[in-house]
């Protein structure tokens, strides 16, 4: 796909679609006044009509008179007052999304109406556009078949048109939308394939082909290995199935290296390739769902490759512990105490509480390579959709500057966050007998905050803890996006490491 920024009038504009955003119930004054026009009216019309509402992300086709585009398509923002990134990302992947199946090879969005309220006016609209048209056009029922035709269009064109606008300027942060978006498809494709296809060895080596395409450093650390270094956590869930663990390490960068905010910044992503809760085994109901539980190690591996892309050798260390959490006669059994990579004997209660035991070692082994600040991301508990549902991811971490400049990256990401307590008190309910903590407490009672918790028990450096078990994929069909994986908290990864970036 192509991205073209156009200064044209909307209505000069040749493309088999014109996108035309409205705010709220549209007057058709100024240059809306001026299209609708041309159209013949049509846009008032249907607005009269109530096919056209203020209701975020509903839209409605209209010909096009004597406009120059194939067709109209109207798609509402919602309220001007109400406007956020997070809206324009979604009204362009909904614009995408709406044209599914039809004969589109050229696409242009009018910019102006949305740029006019948005903070950071037309570049910021190019940018966020240009990444909703490219998250929209995401389509997992094509993963496997070959041929699958209903998906959104596979566009030759996107026209941004920002009558008045700095052409270059507007380019440049398209391009960078682009990458976002497709940085994010790529977490979307390795979190959506199925555990058939994807083993920890699978995803190690499309890390590893990513990497290489990318200039990143790459190390995968086997089961003989990790042993070896004395990583049991990862080892106790990896140890269950016939599909051996990988430790995966990506870095951009050197070693040790400092961003230009002297962070030496880590990533870390739970990788579990299938979550059967091993011999705390789930129910069956929904259990197929658990082949999304990588989905955190798919973030990082994107996010990686990201910012390759956008700022190469922009420090950044990336930790994907991928694992299969299977039952069989070489399982981790409830109540076994095994040692952890930093030295803690951790009582292992429930084996399908696995996410926080491979990420402790992989956080430990991450401040080992020289980490001063750590995010990991994590598809850790239901509890956290339970509370916050599947737009807010839930975050914990300290100290709070930290937290702060991570919900920083991402508000400029479009993408929303909530602060939850690591309620000290509550350590008490993690004591056990045998170890110096269990991964599961019999009183389950606030069991969101005490998987943060028990991470929080294997790092020394600031720390932030993302849950997106909730948000991490959709079991319904939006209008901005289809089900599966969301691709959340890979632009948020991608804006944290690039304030950091050099030069
Ligand atoms: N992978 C699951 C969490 C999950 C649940 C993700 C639903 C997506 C949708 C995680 O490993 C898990 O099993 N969590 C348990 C924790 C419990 C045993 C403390 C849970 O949430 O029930
Ligand atoms: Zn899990
Ligand atoms: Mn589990």
């Amino acid at each position: 796909m192509q991205v073209r920024v156009v200064v044209d009038q909307p209505w000069d504009v040749k493309a088999d679609v014109l996108a035309v955003p409205i705010l709220g119930q549209p007057a058709f004054t100024g240059p809306l006044g001026e299209l609708d026009k041309r159209a013949g009216g049509e846009l008032a019309s249907l607005t009269d009509f109530g096919e056209i509402r203020g209701k975020r992300f509903k839209s409605a086709l209209a010909a096009p008179g004597e406009v120059k585009a194939g067709r109209l398509l109207a798609i509402s923002a919602g309220e001007a007052a109400e406007l956020d990134r997070e809206t324009v990302v979604k009204v362009a992947a909904s614009v995408e999304r709406r044209l599914a199946g039809r004969a589109v090879h050229s696409l242009a969005i009018w910019l102006s109406p949305l740029a006019d309220v948005l903070e950071g006016g037309a570049a910021a609209v190019a940018e966020l556009m240009a990444r909703g048209v490219v998250e929209g056009s995401y389509e997992p029922a094509a993963i496997y078949r070959e041929g699958y035709a209903d998906g959104p269009p596979t566009l030759d064109e996107l026209i941004l048109v920002a009558p008045g606008a700095d052409i270059a300027r507007l380019g440049e942060a398209a391009k960078r939308g682009r990458i976002i978006g497709e940085g994010a498809n790529i977490a979307r494709t390795l979190a959506n394939r199925s555990s058939n296809d994807v083993s920890p060895e699978v995803l190690a080596e499309e890390a590893w082909s990513l990497a290489e395409k990318n200039d990143l450093w790459i190390d995968v650390i086997g089961p003989e290995k990790a042993i070896d270094m004395g990583m049991g956590l990862f080892m106790a869930v990896g140890r269950g199935s016939d599909n051996p663990p990988r430790m995966i390490v990506m870095r951009s960068g050197k070693a040790g290296e400092k961003d230009a905010l002297g962070r030496h910044l880590a990533i870390v992503g739970k990788g579990v390739c299938f979550d059967s809760g091993g011999i705390s085994i789930k129910p069956s109901d929904r259990m197929e769902e658990m082949k999304m539980d990588k989905t955190g190690a798919a973030t990082v591996i994107a996010a990686a490759v990201t910012v390759a892309k956008l700022a190469p050798g922009t420090p950044l260390l990336v930790l994907a512990p991928a694992v299969e959490n299977m039952p069989g006669s070489h399982s981790t059994r409830p109540g076994d105490v095994v040692k952890a990579l930093n030295g803690k004997w951790v009582d292992i209660t429930n084996t399908d509480a696995e996410g926080r035991l491979i990420l402790a070692d992989a956080l430990t082994y991450a401040e080992r390579l020289g980490a001063t600040h750590l995010v990991d991301v994590a598809t850790l508990t239901g509890a956290v959709s339970r509370a916050l549902g599947e737009l807010v991811t839930g975050a914990f971490g300290t100290p709070q500057s930290f937290v702060d400049e991570v919900f920083a990256a991402g508000a400029k990401a479009g993408e929303r966050y909530w602060q939850l307590p690591l309620v000290e008190d509550y350590r008490a309910d993690m004591e056990s007998w045998y170890g110096d903590l269990v991964n599961f407490s019999r009183n389950n009672e606030g069991g969101l905050v005490k998987s943060a918790l028990f991470i929080s028990e294997f790092v020394t450096k600031p720390w932030v803890h993302l849950d997106i078990a909730g948000t991490g994929y959709f079991r319904k069909v939006t209008p901005f996006a289809t089900r599966g994986s969301t691709g959340v908290a890979h632009a948020t990864l991608v804006e944290l490491a690039l304030a950091g970036a050099k030069g």
